[in-house]
């Protein structure tokens, strides 16, 4: 047996030395699920059994290796949900939350009906799992271009009355066209030469169309984002989307341009980066 201590110490040094930014969260949460508790809750253990040290040893040398913290747990906390992730779907991020937060507002706003809400692109499905969630009069739809996210989405929807459809969507819900009261969007938005800056745990395992977008501003999927919204919202619906924080100004310019939004504001997230912009069809 070795303590606990020990063994955290000893791992947080590895992942330090791999170039882990947070080694010492990574070593808690990994140790944590390997002995089936949580991070919080790791204080009250003393030692770790040989079995357990190995499995733990395994997670930390892929960790340093640089798989994503969640792919290795499994799960990817967003706001008050917890989400299945895994190869094949991209991993939900902190700073997302706060879009979330915005869609969540506004769709408690609505008033004298439930309202509808759209999640276009949802992968895992934690921007519509959020909503339903936290709003749960909500009538809540999500589209998803690729199988293998479908498939988590599926997963991690199951039961929560969101209505999933796989498709691309540039021609997803039809059958809502001008009844839907917020769109919300988090779309690749990475352009293909910026590949290179791209953090390894994104780059090598988050799948690609989660993260290029065509077009050399990275905004081709925005372009395709504010004609489905113009489309399903109802007149005075918001939209909401995230971008990269170097798109601060030419995201919201692909609304401005069009001339058939108002109320057209970008959002910082709490780095104080540029990361999603609001805007109101016009009515
Ligand atoms: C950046 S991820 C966001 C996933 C999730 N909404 C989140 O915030 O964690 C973008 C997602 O859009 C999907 N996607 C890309 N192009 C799409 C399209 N044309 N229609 C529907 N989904 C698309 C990708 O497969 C990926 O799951």
């Amino acid at each position: 047996m070795s303590s606990v201590r020990a063994v955290l110490d000893a791992a947080i040094a590895r992942l330090a030395g791999a170039g882990i930014e947070s080694p010492e969260f990574d070593a808690a949460e990994l140790l944590a699920h390997v002995l089936g508790t949580t991070r919080s809750r790791l204080a009250l253990v003393e030692e770790v059994d040989p079995a357990s040290s190995v499995v733990f040893e395994e997670l930390v040398t892929r960790r340093a290796g640089r798989e994503p913290l969640q792919h290795l747990t499994g799960a990817a906390a967003f706001r008050h949900v917890e989400l299945a992730v895994g190869p094949g779907v991209f991993v939900p991020r902190p700073e997302t939350e706060l879009l979330a937060g915005w869609a969540i507002e506004r769709a408690e706003q609505v008033a004298g009906r439930d309202p509808v809400v759209v999640d276009l692109c949802t992968g895992s499905g934690a921007i519509a799992l959020s909503i339903a969630t936290e709003v749960p009069a909500a009538d809540v739809h999500a589209v998803e271009l690729e199988a293998d996210a479908v498939a988590w989405a599926q997963r991690n929807l199951a039961g929560s009355g969101i209505d999933l459809r796989q498709g691309d969507m540039a021609d997803a819900f039809r059958d809502l066209d001008g009844t839907v009261d917020v769109v919300v969007c988090n779309p690749p938005y990475i352009p293909h030469e910026a590949w290179e800056s791209v953090a390894a745990e994104a780059r090598d395992h988050d799948p690609s169309a989660a993260l290029y977008s065509g077009g050399e501003d990275g905004l081709d999927a925005m372009r395709v984002v504010e004609a489905v919204a113009a489309r399903l919202l109802r007149p005075g619906g918001w939209l909401g989307a995230e971008h990269a924080d170097a798109q601060g100004e030419s995201a919201p310019s692909v609304f401005v341009a069009t001339g058939r939004w108002a109320d057209v504001r970008d959002h910082r997230d709490l780095a104080g980066r540029p990361r999603y912009l609001t805007a109101r069809l016009v009515g």
